[in-house]
């Protein structure tokens, strides 16, 4: 989807695709931050750190998928721009969780606790919400206690 955002020039197509982006990417955050982070802090000796570093990535992400919503597709370079640098940031972010969080839980959770983990990780991630757009009204309670995403502009 990134590479679909990167040469998509249609500023409505590339406001779909930004879309489809930013759901991926906050299911992304939901499912880790509520099973995977927790389990990282519990399990791993220094887990404080790997996961409030994965945490201030996922602010970051966070920060520019706002902008990239208030910003003009039709604006390209600003555009640009700003999938630049989310591209960036998530490569560097899912990098740094293959790197270095996941060996960590790997070495200190035991088998069975990692199974349980993907498991609860992937179906937070189906359960997790599937507007990127807060002002729209919710499909279900749940999924309104779990969007996570800042004001939005109101849309059409
Ligand atoms: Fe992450």
């Amino acid at each position: 989807m990134f590479a679909q955002l990167t040469t998509e020039t249609d500023p409505q197509a590339r406001r779909r695709i930004a879309d489809a982006v930013t759901i991926e990417l906050v299911r992304h955050s939901v499912a880790e931050e509520m099973h995977l982070y927790p389990a990282v802090r519990q399990y791993v000796p220094n887990g404080d750190a790997i996961a409030d570093k994965e945490l201030s990535d996922h602010a970051e992400v966070e920060r520019v998928l706002n902008e990239l919503e208030k910003t003009d597709t039709a604006a390209a370079a600003d555009f640009d721009a700003l999938v630049r640098r989310l591209v960036a940031d998530v490569t560097s972010h899912v990098q740094d969780e293959e790197n270095n969080l996941f060996p960590a839980l790997a070495e200190h959770a035991a088998s069975e606790n990692l199974l349980e983990l993907g498991q609860k990780v992937q179906s937070a991630k189906e359960k997790a919400p599937t507007r990127p757009h807060p002002s729209a009204p919710p499909a279900t309670a749940e999924q309104a206690a779990g969007s996570r995403r800042g004001a939005g502009r109101p849309r059409p």
